[in-house]
């Protein structure tokens, strides 16, 4: 295929991908802005941008002058034609006129357009500016002469923390990709970028007083992190023939916190301690307990250098970075080289400290000490809760919103990003059909389902807001970040600042169609909307029914489905609503766009069958994914993509259970589905073994299904393990499933 070819073919595609979108509700509606204004009131008439149209601001004010200046780049560009900014009244005509006047926060704004004139106008002048995100948002994506809707915004957010990370330790992006980063989290009213400098996997930040740091870690022979950590694990001399990666230099960190200002961006700067820092000691092998290179990964806290050196990198991190605000890191600290180092534990002696647990508290108070010296206040993951929490820290929270509760009980502030929503290096979209990540799954429906707040609304006050991460593992280009973190940064931006009872997922999709124009013409590598197929369950027991709903990414498709296991065709049944089914079906459902069936096809076994509900006694126990706990594999639901969904019971000893079906009944068939995800060591059984009972004591082999899948196998997939009961009747069913070597991974046992 030439390349004009396959360039006609991919505009075809995206193009098909958007001719239907829109439902009658927000196709009517001409403001379709992301994150969803507070209120919109539409008027009459619209207005006629000319090229006598100005930029008029009523205010002395530097900062407006910025902004106003750089609106009138963007306005040039887009019109095609050169906007002038003037100083000027509120009441001009054929202007777009920036006031600066009455507002209900910092951050509001209204946005007034008729006839004649457009007024942004906010208490302060980052109002202003997402008064302007809003209305370029309205502006049609070709560009030049255009005409906008009469209409009233007003508009404010919820939360003041509204935060995205990206780490450039385990890959480096340049300047001015960061920069690029930055301009795209601003067009969606982001105000926090979490930058994550250092880690093992390099230093990537000049300190003067301690230039080892970036001339003996910020590069590594491999460019691939991955092969890195897999590997011998060492770093490469700046300038060497084989040194791969890079770092900011002070100056380059300056203007990267100019530019992020610019746009009302708040750089936080990170700096990991006391984990993570393997690099460190390769630099300064003197502040680890060993005091030897390549061997430890947490600071020693029992010395006073560490402290020394922290404290001097902190004082040039803050010099750099205006922000109240400084991260510390605090996450992972394996503690393990603490419990030998003579040191350490003179440090605990001295300072009566229980355990190493207390340390780290001791070794994080002592930093936060530090930073509120110099009029700053720590950010730490979670971990620094362990062991007594620092009381002016605010607590980052990764690993699940019970920690959140804990820190908002203490009264520290909570910045919530836990993994299950807001782990941007996970997959979006079916693993068979993406690039490798790190794992698990989180497409953009559950990121748009992220709550910020707990349920105890008295805790709420301490909340700041939330922030979703990029972790670089996996993401070895920039090109790679847009993808991870595009469209799902879009979903994340409007729970964080869109009101709740303006949130709503089919509207936000529709809305969705005026954005991925706008990410193509930036020439941002994101993720397209996935045909896949998103399948929910509502089990009643009471009518032996399960009610089957699907969902999309798509706006409005057309899904069609089946439930005899064949391949949906386009006389398949359409979907319009959930259905019911009384009996197991192997429901096969698509996306048809043109009468063309769209991959990925969702497959799954579901409907009720005539185990639901009955007990299940285990002789061995699941480990850490409980699922619904003792009722799991018989509550009639069905697990989806990831292991992670609540549905799949995980064990890591063989599974070892018995079925009473509560009387001895005629049996016809059992089968159980597992799962294999070699990454995280999730495994098929060697084979599935039942055996059936009329007294729970007296077992006789049923039948047994050999595994199918190699285990060398290494993609996401599935075996459902089927064997025949037919003439067969007992009360119990023993289910035996042989472990691989990891976890074994099942969501129903399905009895018929
Ligand atoms: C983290 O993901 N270790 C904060």
């Amino acid at each position: 295929m030439t390349s004009t070819n396959r360039l006609t073919c991919i505009l075809i595609l995206f193009l098909s991908l958007f001719s239907f979108v829109g439902n009658a509700q927000t196709m009517n509606n001409p403001i379709q802005i992301i994150p969803q204004p507070n209120s919109i009131e539409l008027g009459k008439g619209e207005f006629k941008w000319n090229k006598k149209t100005k930029i008029i601001i009523t205010n002395d004010n530097e900062e407006l002058k910025a902004t106003a200046d750089y609106l009138a780049d963007v306005l040039s560009n887009i019109t095609k034609s050169p906007v002038k900014v003037t100083k000027g009244k509120p009441k001009a005509k054929n202007a777009l006129i920036l006031h600066l006047g009455k507002g209900q926060g910092e951050e509001s704004y209204e946005l007034n357009i008729d006839k004649d004139r457009i007024i942004i106008e906010g208490l302060k002048p980052a109002g202003i500016f997402y008064g302007i995100q809003s209305l370029l948002q309205m502006i049609p994506v070709e560009g030049g002469k255009f005409s906008l809707q009469s209409v009233q915004i007003k508009d404010n957010p919820r939360f003041s923390y509204r935060g995205m990370h990206l780490d450039v330790s385990r890959h480096f992006y340049t300047k001015e990709e960061v920069k690029k980063f930055i301009d795209l989290i601003a067009m969606y009213k982001f105000n926090r970028f979490h930058w994550h400098l250092t880690d093992a996997a390099g230093w990537r930040l000049e300190i003067k007083q301690y230039p080892l740091l970036t001339q003996k870690t910020a590069f590594r022979a491999e460019a691939n992190y991955n092969d890195f950590w897999g590997g011998e694990r060492k770093y490469a001399d700046e300038g060497a023939d084989n040194a791969h990666g890079g770092y900011y230099t002070q100056d380059d960190a300056r203007e990267i916190v100019a530019y992020a200002a610019s746009k009302y961006i708040t750089v936080i700067p990170e700096i990991e301690m006391p984990g993570h820092s393997e690099e460190v000691f390769v630099a300064y092998p003197n502040l680890s307990c060993s005091g030897k290179p390549y061997v430890d990964s947490d600071f020693c806290a029992g010395n006073d250098d560490s402290f020394t050196f922290l404290n001097n990198v902190l004082d040039e991190v803050i010099d750099i970075f205006p922000s109240q605000y400084i991260h510390i890191g605090g996450d992972e600290a394996g503690k393990k080289s603490w419990k030998k180092c003579p040191k350490c534990q003179q440090r605990i002696v001295d300072e009566n400290l229980k355990d190493v647990d207390e340390l780290q508290s001791y070794f994080i108070k002592r930093i936060s000490k530090h930073l509120t010296s110099r009029n700053r206040n720590l950010i730490g993951w979670d971990e620094i809760i362990d062991g007594g929490l620092a009381s002016d820290a605010t607590v980052m929270v990764w690993r699940g919103k019970e920690k959140g509760e804990v820190a908002a009980r203490h009264g520290n502030h909570v910045i919530m990003t836990p993994g299950s929503h807001c782990y941007f290096d996970s997959y979006q979209a079916d693993p068979t059909t993406e690039p490798k990540t790190i794992g698990g799954y989180l497409p953009l429906q559950k990121v748009y389902s992220f709550e910020v707040t707990p349920a105890n609304d008295s805790l709420a006050p301490f909340y700041l807001g939330g922030q979703g991460n990029i972790w670089t593992e996996y993401m070895t280009d920039f090109k790679r970040v847009e993808y991870m973190a595009f469209p799902r940064a879009i979903a994340l931006a409007e729970t964080l600042w869109s009101s709740k009872e303006s949130r709503n997922w089919s509207d936000f999709k529709a809305r969705m169609a005026n954005q991925y124009p706008r990410l193509e013409l930036l020439d941002v590598n994101y993720h397209r909307p996935s045909f896949e197929i998103e399948m929910t369950e509502k089990v009643d027991t009471a009518n032996k029914l399960v009610e089957v709903k699907f969902e999309s990414e798509l706006n409005n498709p057309v899904i069609r489905y089946t439930l005899d296991g064949t391949e949906p065709t386009n006389e398949s049944a359409i979907y319009t609503s959930p259905f019911t089914i009384d009996r197991i079906a192997h429901i096969n459902a698509a996306v048809f766009v043109d009468d063309q069936i769209q991959k990925p096809i969702l497959k799954r076994k579901s409907g009720y069958h005539r185990a639901v509900g009955k007990k299940v006694t285990y002789n061995t126990k699941w480990q850490s994914y409980p699922a619904g706990g003792e009722t799991a594999l018989t509550d009639g639901y069905s697990g989806s993509l990831t292991y992670g969904d609540g549905r799949w019971q995980g064990f890591t000893s063989n599974m070892d259970v018995v079925i009473d079906m509560g009387s001895i009944v005629q049996l016809n068939s059992l089968s159980a589905n597992f799962m294999q995800l070699t990454g995280p060591g999730v495994y098929i059984p060697k084979y599935v073994e039942v055996s059936l009972s009329n007294d729970g004591v007296n077992f006789e082999k049923a039948f047994r299904v050999e595994s199918t899948v190699p285990k060398e196998y290494d993609r996401l997939i599935f075996q459902d393990f089927v064997g025949g009961l037919e003439n067969k009747q007992a009360r119990y069913i023993k289910v035996f499933a042989k472990n691989n070597g990891g976890f074994l991974f099942v969501d129903e046992l399905v009895v018929n």
